[in-house]
Parts: structure tokens; sequence; C-alpha cells
């Protein structure tokens, strides 16, 4: 991700989640060196999926992960995980994240990345429980 990328990864923020992070916060992610954030784009630089992780210690966290409504189904969430769990630096860590118990979705899609979910955490959200996966 560069700087032209930001604008349009927060207005898919913005169309995917209910408290969004905006531009200046993501700013700061690609800034801080715990933090990792890729994209997918169109040749306009216009980012259609993008994947947000923090990698500490031995642990790499997804902490978030979206594909512009219009362009799913059509493998980019995939694309990105493959990519990021494939970089050396990400090889024989554990990986842990955290999903909406609603969202069957995105667990259908850490599962087809061997996620097993190892916690629940009861009303996380105002809303729903968390689970927590993991994939060692
Ligand atoms: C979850 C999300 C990122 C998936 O993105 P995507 O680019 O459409 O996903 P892909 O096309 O790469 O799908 C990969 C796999 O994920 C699973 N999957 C994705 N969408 C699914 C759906 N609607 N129903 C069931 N499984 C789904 C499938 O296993 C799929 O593999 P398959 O096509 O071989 O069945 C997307 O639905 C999204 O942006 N949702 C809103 C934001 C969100 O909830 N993010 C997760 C936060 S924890």
């Amino acid at each position: 991700m560069e700087e032209k990328h930001l604008q349009s990864t927060a207005e898919l923020e913005k169309n995917c989640f209910p408290c969004p992070w905006n531009e200046e916060q993501f700013r700061h992610a690609m800034e801080d060196q715990f933090t990792e954030l890729y994209g997918i784009c169109t040749e306009e630089n216009n980012v259609i999926a993008y994947l947000l992780c923090s990698v500490v210690g031995d642990y790499a966290e997804i902490l978030n992960i979206a594909t512009d409504e219009k362009f799913r189904r059509q493998g980019l969430a995939e694309t990105l995980l493959t990519y990021w769990t494939g970089l050396e630096h990400i090889q024989n860590r554990q990986i842990i994240l955290e999903v909406r118990a609603k969202n069957l979705p995105a667990q259908k899609l850490y599962e087809k990345f061997g996620f097993k979910q190892i916690h629940v955490r009861k009303n996380y959200y105002q809303d729903d429980d968390a689970l927590v996966m993991e994939r060692n």
C-alpha cells in the first residue's frame, strides 16, 4: 500500500463496517512498524480489497480484511491471505483473529485457511459474540 491508496481503502472500510477506520488511521497503520497493510487495486489505484494485520513477537494477528461488495466471491480475500501467509516472516508464526459469530462468510474464509475456533468472547460486540480463531 502507498499513500495514494489510503483514500479508497478508507471508503471501502466505510462501506463494510459500522465503526470504520478513517484515512488517518490507515495512514498510522501503514507507518507503524508492527502493522502491515496489503491491498488489491484497480488500474486507477482504487483499492477493492485489503488486509490489515499486526505482527508482534511470535504472534501474527489478522485485524481486518474486506472486499468491495461488487468484487466479492472472486477470490480476492483468498489472494490476499495466500500472499500474506506465504511471506517468510509469517511462516511458523501462530496467527490469531477475532470474527463476529454472525459473520459466516468470514468464518468460512478463515476455515479454508485452516483456522480453528478456540474461544468465544460473549457479547464482545454490542450485538454479537466474538469467535477467537487461531492457526498454528
Ligand atoms: C469476508 C470477505 C472478506 C470475503 O471476501 P471475498 O473476496 O468475497 O472472498 P473470496 O472470494 O476470496 O472467498 C474465499 C473463500 O471464503 C469463503 N467465502 C467468502 N464469501 C463467502 C460467502 N458469502 N459465503 C460462504 N463462504 C464464503 C469461501 O470459502 C470462499 O472460497 P470458495 O469461493 O472456494 O467457496 C467479504 O465477504 C467481506 O468483505 N465481508 C465484509 C467485511 C468482513 O466481514 N470482513 C471480515 C472481518 S473479520
